[in-house]
């Protein structure tokens, strides 16, 4: 059996430092064996900085995917080619830096992590489910444990990758939305599922934002720069327990820790 813990969006320092200062008791106390963290609001809630991927590697995170943000930083389309384990969706256009795959080993076991993107009410992207069929057919059939990323604004198109995936995948999570949401499931086929994880960072505001900069913007369209909020910092995410011989979930277990 392998156990892992899949974090929803890291916003900003607070998403930060709650993995910096929790991440490796949990790893200990829980027996996870493999971390995968979505960093795409990391810098400040905009894509995340060399510095910062190497701290939160150091951190207990093993993979890191991404989504719409992954290049409002301008170093990282350098960077993510030299750095296997930061991902972007993989339904991005050929040519465009980085990968969308990450394969490797955990506890002498194959694992492989897919990052995909959805295309209703998000930037232009390929079609993510063919994008799905065409990185698992580039997977050897060894690899069984196999984690998927769907950063997508509605659930609709979620839910429709876990059933697509069903039985393909060893677990589909949602991700972008900010909100954990309470569906956590093992779909038919034997795929773990959840619609989104929910964010790591700080909960008073509007999705990690400030209330009042968010509010302003709805209320007379002042669009002031965004700027995270700071309280009640939260560790989203969902643990896994896989059976490394069928790919199969075992059990799922949603996390919201609270972090002062
Ligand atoms: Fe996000
Ligand atoms: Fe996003």
């Amino acid at each position: 059996m392998i156990r892992v813990l899949l974090i929803g969006d890291t916003m900003a320092r607070a998403g930060r430092r709650v993995q910096e200062e929790r991440l490796h008791d949990l790893r200990a106390q829980r027996d996870i064996d493999f971390v995968v963290s979505n960093i795409e609001n990391a810098a400040a809630g905009f894509s995340i900085t060399p510095r910062i991927a190497v701290d939160l590697i150091a951190a207990g995170v093993d993979v890191m995917t991404s989504g719409n943000h992954i290049f409002d930083k301008k170093e990282i389309l350098d960077y993510i080619d030299q750095e296997p384990r930061l991902l972007r969706p993989a339904n991005y256009p050929s040519g465009v830096p980085g990968r969308g795959r990450w394969v490797g080993k955990v506890k002498g076991i194959p694992i492989a992590v897919i990052n995909l993107q959805g295309r209703v009410f998000m930037p232009p992207s390929d079609d993510p489910f063919r994008a799905a069929d065409a990185q698992l057919a580039a997977l050897v059939p060894a690899v069984k444990v196999i984690l998927v990323d769907m950063h997508a604004e509605t659930t609709s198109e979620k839910v429709a990758m876990g059933r697509y995936l069903d039985g393909r995948v060893s677990v589909v999570v949602g991700t972008h939305t900010h909100v954990q949401t309470a569906d956590e499931q093992i779909l038919p086929g034997g795929t773990g599922y959840i619609t989104d994880l929910g964010m790591t960072g700080p909960h008073d505001g509007v999705i990690g934002m400030r209330t009042e900069i968010v509010i302003e913007r709805f209320l007379r369209g002042i669009s002031l720069k965004f700027e995270p909020s700071e309280g009640e910092i939260k560790l989203n995410g969902l643990i896994v327990d896989i059976d490394e011989e069928t790919g199969h979930a075992l059990r799922v277990e949603r996390v919201s820790l609270s972090h002062s």
